[in-house]
This record gives C-alpha cells, sequence and structure tokens, in this order.
C-alpha cells in the first residue's frame, strides 16, 4: 500500500548526535528540516557538528559542495516548539531518553503538530505506545530508530505499537528509504527491539570472556573483526555508542524483562562512574 501523506517538512526534536545526524540526513535527501532543541548552545554546537562533518565529506570526495550547501540551505535550528511543530508532516524525537521528558513533548506535538503529522521517537529503550496516548493521536506514533553514526549506518528500525496504523507504518517505511535508509520493520515493542538485542548478547558474552580470563579486551575485538568480519569488536563498539548508554539500555531491558540475564554489567557501571563513557569522554574500555 502506497502512504497517502506526503512528507514535505520534518521537524527532529534534540540537538545531540542523534537527533543533528538525523536532521542532516533529511537535509541531504532534500527535505526542509528544523533541528528544535531547549538549548541554544546545544543547536550552535550541532550546527558547528553537522558543517565539520560535510567539509570532511566534501574533503573525501563523498558529497559534492554544492549538495553540501543545498543540504545546509534547508536545515534550521529553533528552541521555540510552539512555533516550529505546526509546520512538521514528519517528527522525530530524539530527546533525553527520558519518560517523562517524551510525554511531555509528544503532548505538545498532539497539540501543535498538523492532524496528519507522524509521530515518531528514536528511543531505542522507550516504545511509542508508552507516549502515543499523550499525543491524542496514538494511530500515527511509532519509533522511528537509527543508527549511530546516522549518516553512514543503513538500518532504521520502524517499530509499531498495536495501535500503530498501517498507514502510519508504511508512511514511516517509505520516509526511511527515501532518506536513502534500508528500514526493517519490527512488528512488536520487544525491550532493545532487534538490534540493540543482537548487540546486546554479543556484548554480554565479550563481558564474560573478558571477566573470565579468557582473552584480552583487545585480542575479543580483534576476534570479533578479524574472524567475524564485525566493523569494530565489541568493547569499541560500546566506547562507541557511550557506556552511558550501554548501561542505560541494560538497565532499562532489566526493569522490562526482570530477568537477571539482562541485569546491568558491573564493569560497564564501574566504568561509568568513573565518569569513563567512551569516545565522547575521551577514555572508556580505551583511551582515545
Ligand atoms: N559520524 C558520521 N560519519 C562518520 C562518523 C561519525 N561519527 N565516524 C565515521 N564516519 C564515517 C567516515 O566519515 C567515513 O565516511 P566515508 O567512507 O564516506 O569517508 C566512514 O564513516 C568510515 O569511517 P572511518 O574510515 O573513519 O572508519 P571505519 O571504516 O572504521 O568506520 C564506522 C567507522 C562507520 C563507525 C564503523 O566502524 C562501523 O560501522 N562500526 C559499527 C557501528 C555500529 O555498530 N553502530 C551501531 C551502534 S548501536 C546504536 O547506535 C543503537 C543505539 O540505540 C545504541
Amino acid at each position: 500500500m502506497q502512504p497517502r501523506t506526503p512528507v514535505t517538512r520534518v521537524l527532529v526534536i534534540g540537538a545531540g548526535a542523534m537527533g543533528s545526524q538525523i536532521a542532516l540526513t533529511a537535509a541531504l535527501a532534500g527535505y526542509p528540516t528544523t533541528v528544535q532543541d531547549v538549548s541554544e548552545c546545544q543547536l550552535d554546537d550541532a550546527a558547528a557538528q553537522l558543517r565539520d562533518r560535510t567539509d570532511k565529506m566534501v574533503a573525501s570526495g563523498k558529497l559534492a559542495a554544492e549538495q553540501a550547501g543545498q543540504a545546509h540551505a534547508l536545515l534550521d535550528f529553533s528552541t521555540d516548539l510552539d512555533a516550529v511543530a505546526p509546520a512538521a508532516d514528519f517528527v522525530i524525537e530524539a530527546a533525553t531518553e527520558r519518560l517523562d521528558i517524551k510525554e511531555a513533548i509528544f503532548a505538545r506535538l498532539g497539540r501543535l503538530a498538523p492532524p496528519h503529522a507522524i509521530l515518531a521517537t528514536n528511543s531505542s529503550t522507550i516504545g511509542s505506545s508508552a507516549v502515543a496516548g499523550a499525543s491524542g493521536r496514538p494511530g500515527q506514533v511509532c519509533n522511528l530508530h537509527f543508527f549511530n553514526p546516522v549518516l553512514v549506518m543503513e538500518c532504521v528500525e520502524v517499530v509499531r505499537h498495536a495501535g500503530t496504523s498501517q498507514e502510519t507504518v508504511d508512511t514511516a517505511l517509505a520516509f526511511a528509504r527515501s532518506l536513502g535508509k534500508a528500514p526493517v520493520l519490527i512488528n512488536r515493542e520487544v525491550p532493545g527491539f532487534v538490534a540493540n538485542r543482537l548487540m546486546g548478547a554479543v556484548q554480554k558474552e565479550a563481558l564474560a570472556l573478558l571477566a573470565g580470563g579468557v582473552a584480552s579486551m583487545e585480542d575479543i575485538d580483534a576476534t570479533a573483526k578479524t574472524a567475524l568480519r564485525h566493523p569494530m569488536g565489541p568493547f569499541e563498539l560500546m566506547d562507541l555508542v557511550g557506556l552511558d548508554v550501554v548501561d542505560y539500555i541494560a538497565q532499562a531491558t532489566h526493569a522490562a524483562t526482570g530477568d537477571p540475564a539482562d541485569a546491568p554489567d558491573a564493569s560497564v557501571a564501574a566504568l561509568v562512574r568513573a565518569g569513563k563513557l567512551g569516545r565522547k569522554s575521551g577514555a572508556g574500555w580505551y583511551s582515545y
């Protein structure tokens, strides 16, 4: 079935690493795109990082300077949700991973966005059913889960909740494809969806092998890369994702399943307590 709703303007809420790259991805695909964040400073940082990113893409010949210019011309930044939401056809919320914050955003979007607009969350831990009611339009709500680094990773998980309409699913899949992504449909909300469950299983095994003294972290990472052709080893990947995020996903999964096997890993939690969050803080499993 072809989606009936053409997407003409995209709104991304949250100017962190994920939100800002989602917005640039949309702008590169030709969508006028607004990035909204409560922090002016965060928006300034995001704008500068996106400029840097496209400069690198142009320098390496991956992007024509003209295309970069066109994408930046399609991007704008705002702190004022009331002003920007009424123009959006497709909203992707990538704000802080807290249910109270997301509920408040979806309630505002329900009042502010045009009646036909789809409201998606990029959350990896909060299924859209948790915010659908607040929006007042549950059929038009789903997860649209991107992967880090968004500009590079092809996968987008489109996760429907029990009340997501087929039209919303079709529009979300078509929209993700129009961004040059390879979306997959997740038919029901399970903690971690599919990708983070697969990633978590490898991480759990890697942590157990390290704790058991079976091999060093470097050799476990090397094995994943040279024996399995993973682009990164599990410890390198934890550092890329952020150890705080890895710990948070484990906490959320454990809270949802109650399964002791899903309990957060003590060595990851200890690194987080020590301020070692991975690449973004300069150290995690490795030093950067
Ligand atoms: N942002 C944007 N682009 C980036 C980037 C970043 N942070 N880091 C690297 N890239 C780009 C580079 O510019 C380069 O682009 P080019 O080929 O067009 O020039 C390309 O990625 C390759 O980069 P490098 O040559 O520097 O390095 P690698 O070849 O080692 O690739 C990688 C880096 C793409 C990160 C690769 O190692 C990889 O795919 N790793 C696995 C990442 C992964 O599994 N992500 C999923 C995490 S789970 C998640 O996000 C879910 C969430 O809920 C936790």
